[in-house]
């Protein structure tokens, strides 16, 4: 990249119409609407903002932070017959579930490691079946299952409606070679079947997408088939717990706690096998990423559901039945951790940074705060947000963010 252009400069450029529109935007006055069509016009989703999520991904650590927590819950797992069995709510482009899954052939190296993903973009499904070859070809016994059922039913492999289950679009792959490249190949080649799998409609409630058909891949090396024959699962036969399962960044923000317990996380709290745990994380602000956002929607708050609410939901809720389980909020302290946009230390604190470095700390603090592009778009159209986030980069010596976990186990 080129030496940028001084804050100082770009704001010269930029011109006082567009900062009175953004102080506006501050103030939360109404902007004139853009004329737009209904596509444009439908209410923001979750899952639309795809070179926002890629770009996040690759400029700041979180996902190799995850993974660092991921591994300290490893420590209180044993793996028994037939296999280690982890559940991801939520492959995403599987940064989190690859380097997880590395970690986990280090930890257990002949242990047959039978990992379910739900993932509903085909996106997230190529860019991580990209990241699954290297792990078929270290760790020859592992069952890889992709899944675009929701979170009740992904667990278990198996629609709870008849009719959807009766429609199953039930695949086994079986991986020839010994080689990566083998893999890679083969899996490329059958990039329309997977198309086909993950095609998706628009929810008429939520508007989210959700699958035209219910999908169930079923990955493994042919060269393991017999080995592995006792994990490998069929249509309709297994009941599957789990030693492990991940819900990283599983939900929109603002959704209710109610929602978030009742429909992702009890169902995955009882998914969970003797001695399993289910780490949730998830963004809590608090950090310079939401002060930056605060500068330019000072009353919207971003990140309004902590762990509190959502785990109070899932007592109410599991009543009773919570007694088999240890739900541990835990402290502040054991249960946040911190991840920072990478930047050069001569970049931060200099006479300027440079204006890739604004971009991306601009789009991670507006993509982890989860602000709707509609209101982003008017605040883009003044090039004072750049000199903002100069501000506030310089302030911190650079961005960071919190998370914050929780951990639900279930007694042996
Ligand atoms: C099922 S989730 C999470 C996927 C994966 N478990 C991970 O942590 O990257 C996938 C969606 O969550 C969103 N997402 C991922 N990381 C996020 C973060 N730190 N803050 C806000 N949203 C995030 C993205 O929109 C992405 O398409």
């Amino acid at each position: 990249m080129p030496a940028a252009k001084s804050a100082k400069a770009r704001k010269s450029k930029t011109g006082a119409t567009k900062a009175a529109k953004a102080s506006s935007a501050k103030k939360g006055k109404k902007q004139p609407k853009s004329k737009k069509s209904d596509k444009d016009s439908r209410p923001f989703r979750f899952y639309d903002n795809r070179q926002n999520y890629l770009a996040f991904i690759n400029t700041c650590n979180e996902k190799s932070a995850i993974s660092q927590r991921i591994a300290k819950e490893f420590q209180y797992i044993q793996p028994t017959p037939p296999a280690f069995r982890m559940f991801d709510a939520g492959m995403g482009d599987a940064t989190v579930l690859s380097n997880t899954m590395r970690y986990l052939h280090h930890k257990h190296p002949t242990v047959p490691h039978f990992i379910v993903a739900k993932e509903i973009s085909m996106e997230d499904v190529r860019i991580g079946l990209d990241k699954m070859v290297d792990r078929f070809s270290e760790h020859p016994s592992t069952i890889l299952v992709l899944t675009n059922l929701n979170y009740a039913e992904a667990p278990k492999l198996m629609p709870k409606d008849v009719m959807t289950a009766n429609a199953m679009n039930w695949r086994e792959i079986k991986l020839e070679g010994s080689h990566a490249y083998n893999y890679k190949e083969q899996l490329e080649s059958m990039h329309d079947v997977f198309a086909e799998g993950w095609e998706t409609q628009t929810s008429k409630v939520s508007g989210n997408p959700v699958f035209k058909r219910p999908s169930v891949f079923v990955i493994y090396r042919e060269d393991h088939q017999i080995l592995l024959d006792s994990v490998i699962p069929r249509p309709g036969m297994q009941n599957w717990e789990y030693d492990f399962i991940l819900a990283s960044q599983p939900w929109r923000a603002t959704t209710g706690a109610k929602f978030k317990a009742e429909r992702i996380i009890v169902p995955l709290t009882r998914a969970l096998a003797p001695g399993g745990r289910l780490l949730a994380i998830q963004s809590c602000g608090k950090d310079p990423a939401q002060e930056l956002v605060k500068k330019f929607w000072p009353d919207y708050d971003s990140l309004p559901i902590t762990r509190h609410h959502i785990l109070r939901e899932v007592k109410k809720i599991m009543g009773r039945e919570a007694r088999d389980f240890n739900i541990k909020e835990m402290s502040d302290k054991r249960s946040m951790f911190k991840y920072r946009m990478h930047a050069l230390p001569s970049e931060i604190g200099g006479a300027s940074i440079g204006t890739s470095t604004l971009f991306a700390a601009w789009n991670a603090a507006v993509y982890v705060n989860q602000i709707e592009d509609e209101r982003v778009e008017i605040v883009l159209k003044d090039g004072t947000y750049l000199d903002t986030t100069s501000k506030v980069l310089n302030k911190h010596g650079g961005l960071w963010f919190n998370d914050e976990t929780f951990v639900i186990s279930r007694a042996k």
